[in-house]
This record gives C-alpha cells, sequence and structure tokens, in this order.
C-alpha cells in the first residue's frame, strides 16, 4: 500500500470538485492549502470533521454511518466529528505509518487542501513532507491545558518551513465555560513566543470543534470575541503574494520527443512564468535560446506558471537533460558545489559527516557529504546546542557540499527550488529533508575551496616590486576602508579626502559601494552572501590599486565584522586602515539623502542596514568620524593627519 496516499475526496457531496476544478481554482488562487497540526486530544480530527460538516461537505449515506458508528455522548450534535478522520487513527493501530492524510474540501470562495498532519513528538518529519507547501498552518490548542511544549515546536517547524500564517484555534473553550481569560491568557503567552519565531501573520480563534463554536458560523456563546471564524479566515486569507511569480525556474524532468521527431523539454514550473516568445537559458551549460511553444496535456498555451506540468520546445537544438533548469538569462539562481541548511533529520540512525548521501533538490541529484553541523535547535526552547550528529526528528543547521554543482535558491525566497531531500545511498531511504539557507558566504569557504581550479594556481612576481612603485608615487599605498550606515557621509568623506589628496600630487581613487554595484558586482542583492561577496571584489580590487601604488579609499557600509575582517586579510594587515564612519540611526534616517530609508520603512525595501538588517559596530577601527558631531572638513583634516602620524604620507613636508 502507498503510505503517502491522499484519503478520498468525500463521495458525491454537491459541493464537491473534481480534480480539474480544484486545478482551475489554483490558477484563479483560490486553492488555499493548510495544514492542521495537533494531536487527536487536540480535537483536531474534531475540528477537520467539523469543518467538513457544516460546509456540506459530506454525503447523506456517509452521514447515516457516522452517526450510527457514534460511540459518545456528542451532547446533541449529530455525530462524533473525530470519526470522519478515524481511518488514519485505524491504520496506525494496525501498524501502518501514516505520515499525512491530505483531505479536500471546498466551500462557494474557495477550495482547500488540508494537510492532516499527526502532532505526536516524533512526527517532526511529518511536517517537513506534509506542511512544505501550505499557505497557512492551524495549531490546535487545549483550552484547559494552554500552550504546551509541543504547541511551541509545531510552531517553530511551521515558521522553518516558511508557512507565512499561523492559526492557533483555542479548542474547547465549551470546557472552560466559553470564558474570556484562559483564551487571552493563551494569545499572550505563545504572542510573546512567536515574536521570536518572526511569524507575520499571527491569529488566535477561540473554538469549540465538538460544539461549532466560531468554526463556521460565529459563537452566540463568546460574544467577547469579535473576530472571524476559523472558515472565514480560510477563506479570506490574502495568498496571492504567497507564490512565486516572478522568479522562472523549471526543472527539467525528461526530453520527449514527438512523432515529427519533434523535441520538447517536459518538467513542473516550480516558480515564476514563461511565454513562447521569451528568451531562456539552460543551467548549468548557460546556453541561451527561446521558446517556440508551449503544452499543457497536449494543447498549446500561451502562458506556463507556477505548479503546472508542461512541455516546452526551444528554438534551437542546445544540450539538455534531466537535472537541468530552464531559468531566464536575467533571473538565475545559484550554481555552487555547497549549501548551508537546515535539516530535518527523518531516520533513525544518526546523520554521519564523512558518509556520502545522495541530494536530490528538483529533478537533479548528486552525492553530498555533510561537513559541518553547526547546531542543533532545541525545538523546545530555541535554543542551539553543539552535537556531533542529528537524530530522529532532530533540527539542525548544516553545511553540505556536493560532488556535482547544484541549482538553488535560498528557501527564503523560493520554496519549490530551495528545498531538498537527502537519501542513504543503500537503502535508498530518506533520511533528511532539507531548507536551503544560502550559499556559505566566501569568509566561510576555504581557500583552497575558492575558485575550482584554485589548487593549481600559482602566484606569479612582477619585475617591478610594490616597494618602487609607492617610491615613485611618494607614499605608501594603503586601503582606508570606510565602513557605516547609509546615509553616514562615507562617501562625501571618502570624496573630500580623495580632492585633497588629489591636489597634493597623490595617486588615489575612491571605490564607491554603490558604483561598484551598478558594474562589478551588478548581479548581486544583499542577502548575507551577496554583501559578503560585494566585499571580498571590492578588497580584491582595492588590493589590486594598492599593488598599482594608488591610494584606494573604499566606501561601502560593510556591516558584518567577518566581512571586514576577510578584507582586512585579502589586503594585507599592514595596508589596511579600517574608518567607522559613526552617526546614530535617527540621524541618518533624518538625512536620508537617497530615500531609502523611508522606502525601507514602507517595506519597499528588504533587508535594509540599519531597519530590517543589522550592522554591527567595527572593534577594531582605527580611526572613528562622528558626523554627527564633526564637520566634513574636522573628519577629512582627522583622516590625513592619521595618514600622517602612521607615516604613510607627508602633506606638510
Ligand atoms: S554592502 O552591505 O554590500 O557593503 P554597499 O555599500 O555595497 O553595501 O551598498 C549599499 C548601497 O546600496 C546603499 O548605499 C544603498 O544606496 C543601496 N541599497 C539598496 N538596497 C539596500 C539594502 N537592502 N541595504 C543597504 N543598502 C541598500
Amino acid at each position: 500500500m502507498d503510505r503517502r496516499r491522499p484519503s478520498p475526496i468525500p463521495e458525491s457531496s454537491p459541493r464537491e470538485s473534481t480534480a480539474q476544478e480544484f486545478l482551475q481554482q489554483y490558477r484563479s488562487r483560490s486553492l488555499l492549502r493548510f495544514a492542521a497540526i495537533g494531536s487527536v486530544d487536540d480535537g483536531k480530527s474534531t475540528l477537520i470533521g467539523r469543518l467538513l460538516y457544516d460546509t456540506n461537505n459530506i454525503h447523506t449515506d456517509q452521514l447515516e454511518t457516522l452517526a450510527k458508528d457514534t460511540k459518545i455522548d456528542t451532547a446533541g450534535e449529530p455525530f462524533d466529528f473525530s470519526l470522519l478522520t478515524d481511518g488514519l487513527k485505524a491504520e496506525r493501530e494496525q501498524g501502518i505509518t501514516i505520515d499525512v492524510a491530505y483531505r479536500y474540501f471546498s466551500t462557494e470562495k474557495r477550495s482547500f487542501i488540508i494537510a492532516d498532519i499527526p502532532g505526536h513528538e516524533q512526527y517532526t518529519r511529518n511536517m517537513a513532507t506534509g506542511a512544505s507547501t501550505a499557505n497557512l498552518a492551524i495549531i490546535l490548542v487545549d483550552a484547559r491545558l494552554g500552550v504546551l511544549t509541543q504547541t511551541k515546536r509545531h510552531a517553530f517547524i511551521a515558521s522553518l518551513l516558511g508557512i507565512p500564517r499561523l492559526l492557533l484555534a483555542v479548542n474547547k473553550m465549551d470546557l472552560v465555560d466559553y470564558a474570556e481569560r484562559p483564551f487571552e491568557e493563551i494569545r499572550e503567552q505563545f504572542a510573546d513566543f512567536a515574536t521570536r519565531l518572526g511569524i507575520s501573520d499571527l491569529r488566535f480563534i477561540p473554538i469549540s470543534a465538538m460544539r461549532g463554536d466560531n468554526v463556521v458560523a460565529p459563537s452566540a456563546r463568546m460574544p467577547w470575541f469579535r473576530g472571524e471564524t476559523v472558515l472565514e479566515y480560510l477563506e479570506n486569507a490574502y495568498i496571492g503574494s504567497d507564490r512565486n511569480l516572478i522568479d522562472f525556474r523549471f526543472p527539467v524532468q525528461t526530453i520527449l520527443r514527438g512523432p515529427d521527431g519533434q523535441r520538447s523539454i517536459a518538467g513542473r514550473v516550480a516558480s515564476g512564468r514563461l511565454r513562447p516568445g521569451e528568451e531562456v537559458m539552460v543551467l548549468p551549460s548557460m546556453r541561451r535560446t527561446h521558446v517556440q511553444s508551449i503544452r499543457e496535456g497536449g494543447k498549446e498555451c500561451d502562458v506556463a506558471f507556477a505548479s503546472q506540468s508542461v512541455a516546452i520546445s526551444l528554438e534551437d537544438h542546445v544540450d539538455i537533460a534531466r537535472g537541468d533548469m530552464l531559468v531566464r538569462p536575467n533571473n538565475v539562481p545559484h550554481i555552487a558545489d555547497h549549501l548551508e541548511a537546515m535539516l530535518v533529520w527523518m531516520t533513525d540512525a544518526p546523520s554521519e559527516t564523512a558518509k556520502p548521501y545522495i541530494l536530490r533538490i528538483g529533478t537533479r541529484e548528486t552525492r553530498a557529504r555533510i561537513q559541518d553541523l553547526a547546531y542543533r535547535v532545541d525545538v523546545n526552547t530555541l535554543s542551539r546546542e553543539s552535537a556531533v550528529s542529528l537524530g530522529l526528528n532532530d533540527i539542525g543547521r548544516v553545511t553540505l557540499r556536493t560532488s556535482e554543482p547544484l541549482i538553488f535558491d535560498p528557501y527564503k525566497s523560493n520554496r519549490g527550488t530551495g528545498s531538498f531531500i537527502l537519501i542513504d545511498e543503500s537503502t535508498h531511504d530518506t533520511v533528511g529533508a532539507g531548507m536551503v539557507i544560502d550559499r556559505l558566504p566566501p569568509h566561510r569557504l576555504r581557500e583552497q575551496d575558492r575558485g575550482a581550479s584554485g589548487a593549481n594556481l600559482h602566484p606569479q612576481d612582477g619585475s617591478v616590486t610594490p616597494g618602487e612603485k609607492e617610491a615613485r608615487a611618494g607614499h605608501r599605498a594603503v586601503t582606508l576602508w570606510f565602513t557605516g550606515l547609509s546615509g553616514s557621509g562615507k562617501s562625501t568623506i571618502a570624496r573630500a579626502v580623495e580632492r585633497r589628496l588629489f591636489d597634493a600630487g597623490r595617486t588615489v581613487t575612491v571605490l564607491d559601494g554603490d558604483n561598484l554595484r551598478m558594474g562589478l558586482s551588478h548581479d548581486l542583492g544583499f542577502s548575507r552572501y551577496d554583501r559578503s561577496e560585494n566585499i571580498r571584489r571590492i578588497a580584491q580590487v582595492a588590493r589590486l590599486f594598492n599593488e598599482s601604488g594608488a591610494l584606494a579609499l573604499a566606501a561601502m557600509i560593510c556591516p558584518y565584522e567577518s566581512d571586514r575582517a576577510l578584507a582586512r586579510t585579502v589586503i594585507g594587515e599592514d595596508r589596511y586602515i579600517e574608518v567607522f564612519v559613526c552617526a546614530p540611526i535617527e540621524v541618518c534616517e533624518s538625512r536620508d539623502p537617497k530615500g531609502l530609508y523611508r522606502k525601507a520603512r514602507a517595506g519597499e525595501i528588504e533587508n535594509f542596514t540599519g531597519v530590517s538588517d543589522t550592522y554591527e559596530t567595527p572593534r577594531n577601527a582605527s580611526l572613528v568620524l562622528d558626523t554627527e558631531k564633526s564637520s566634513i572638513e574636522e573628519c577629512v583634516a582627522r583622516v590625513i593627519l592619521h595618514l600622517e602620524e602612521q607615516g604613510i604620507l607627508s602633506l606638510s613636508g
């Protein structure tokens, strides 16, 4: 028996939707997937049963059987709602492992797929398999028991899986006399915990699944609660932005050949959309071509988008195979032989660092080793603990190295191309499920790993020494590394210092973060990795300038201490002078020369330093310039004085 088989759609109910209709609704964005998480004791089965019943999704024949089978006192309710989902329980009692059961129902507004996830302690992995595509998670809490360790664990995993909305359904309100106080206590307790998880949309609804309070109909027994019912929330939750329709990713499944010899590329669109005529790039080969036509189920279509299975014909005969990916040339995922990820361990045998596993991401498979286990998360307290391996249901942060390059995105920006599984080579069991954090930042890549051919390169000495170049230039060639918040005055000071030195006949150049990002680093954004790579490049350029005898004035935010340490290493301890351009964030924000703080506050820019990303205060700066208190001229004078004091140059002599 296939243990992941979805349970059947309730038979021939008036609102029953066929698979076709589901697909249709999905396209019109009215399909919502949600994960219901909790144990039978919390009333999860009853809630699901109640939702199906009150939305007329149960056939009359079924109702009769259910009424007959009801053995408990239902206090006037038509039957024991939990019986509806008892298939699961029965199978489990027979010793058959059921991971996740899927249920479907619909209302006039929306169709729903419920991933019914058993919430017992050992079911961490069920969440990883069942909830990863959910738009929303409902976690059930017994109003009498309050927030339990297990509630926290479920919420943590939901946040790890990137489920953007969380509903805490406080159930069994009938057993606490429908009183507001226990509900409020749970709300306060949980809201406090949830802030640490970064869940943006968190709701609380007091319900009695058994009596039907606030599930579909609003409860007259809790007049103090004025919020939505569970169904209203499910029907109205805005999920339009959940689907990634921007970044086109098409993992290639197979190459098909039509009767006319026409070749097409079959697969499922992981994200984004594509139309005939558009340019695509094949990864990893980077060959470009255009889309000739797109077919779905044999019929031509004028657009393909996320979750559709299609066959794409290309204009040119480019080499392409299973495991490759079609993307747009100006929007490409990462290609790397290493990554950092959160890994959920799903098998009894603990994880091993030396052992090769098979890593499957999309349609691509390669061998992989766990190179490093940074920490294991104690899901009850969210604290990080050191560990040498992961055991069943453990979650940890790992670095993986693969023998072939992988094509992926961070899970945060693309759930489809950012999740993977690890498979045991000998048993073929799935042993882990992972969510990609990113590539390793450059300062974490080991020296010998930087660049594929690193091991076979040999530094060549020049015929003119750096000393000779410095002697001719009349100064020591150093880099002033200006770091600070956006708007702190780095570029302005660097430009003013450049003017002063140039006018005094020195060879000097400014390397400005914004400018370099328009050229050398135009492919980089503002993730941890990208900033780090940006800094690595600027440091390498600064070093080249210094080697040619020029003074380099590098001005960029460079918010992380580890990246500043990397720059110091690249440029060389004796040439690197760190200048912290310091002004309080409020001052920088009030200056807002580019209007970016305003945009960042409005949520239009992500990861904005000082607003939604950190700036680590420099600990090793040679010079601190306070631009709130000092004028530009004063700052310039201090820089020049410092250079003179260090014997780097002399403007007076
Ligand atoms: S760094 O972090 O990688 O050192 P860098 O100095 O090169 O940053 O680029 C920062 C400039 O990019 C800022 O001055 C600002 O104009 C622009 N910018 C755009 N988005 C962001 C962002 N999310 N965070 C910081 N700066 C941003």
